[in-house]
């Protein structure tokens, strides 16, 4: 299945003084998906958001909400993330001990679900719960802040992945690729088999609309070669 290339503005690069105008710059520019990112300073260091910030931007907004939940026991939070508008919630692995039983809850809200990976947790984790997902998350840096450096080593995992997947008819499970996504090494990540590719710093960094449209150009110019 070749899976429309989509770009998802990290909203944790935005401006959250002024969230509004940035999620309508977003939507304006052409992005496709909005990726928040939830923090719990348990799992990550870091505290970000929780779902009463994404009931509030709901309205702000008719693009997709794809809520990354950096938290512990995730399961507490999937139904009120779902009530608040979420359109695709993903849990990490290494949070969720019953990740079947998780990624369950999550589709019975009506939401897609996705299970996410540390950079160096193994591969076969997401492909055990991969029947049960919409999606799979692969980190590219050390979840918790943004700005951070790719990890090179990451492209192969998104290509073992995917060869995986198409192997064993999971055709339509989509990776998502998570961390240090700039103009220049997006279509190297979507040429790997990546379809949802977020971009907080390599986005909200400079000219926002000149950022998407290149890495738009960048991601189709790779697909034509
Ligand atoms: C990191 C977050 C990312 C982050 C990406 O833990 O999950 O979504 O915002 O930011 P950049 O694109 O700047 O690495
Ligand atoms: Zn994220």
């Amino acid at each position: 299945m070749n899976h429309e290339i989509k770009i998802l503005p990290s909203l944790l690069s935005s401006n959250f003084a002024n969230l509004e105008a940035d999620i309508k710059m977003c939507q304006a520019a052409g992005a496709d998906i909005l990726h928040v990112d939830v923090m719990d300073g348990h799992f990550v260091p870091n505290i970000t958001i929780g779902p009463l910030i994404v009931e509030a931007i709901r309205p702000a907004t008719s693009l997709p909400i794809d809520c990354h939940l950096m938290i512990e026991e995730p399961d507490r939070y999937i139904e009120d993330f779902a009530r608040a508008g979420a359109d695709y919630i993903s849990v990490h692995a290494e949070t969720a001990s019953h990740l079947h039983r998780t990624l369950s809850l999550i589709k019975s809200t009506g939401v897609r679900a996705g299970v996410a990976l540390n950079p160096v947790t193994p591969l076969s984790f997401a492909m055990e719960a991969a029947e049960y997902c919409d999606f799979i998350l692969l980190m590219s840096v050390n979840p918790g802040f943004g700005g951070q450096s790719f990890i090179p080593s990451f492209l192969q995992r998104a290509e073992d992945l995917r060869e995986f997947l198409d192997f064993n008819e999971l055709e339509h499970v989509e990776i998502e690729v998570d961390g240090g996504v700039k103009v220049e090494n997006a279509a190297a990540i979507a040429e790997a088999g990546a379809s949802m590719i977020v971009s907080g710093s390599g986005l909200f960094s400079g000219d926002f609309e000149a950022n998407i449209r290149d890495m738009r150009r960048a991601i189709d110019a790779g697909r034509i070669e």
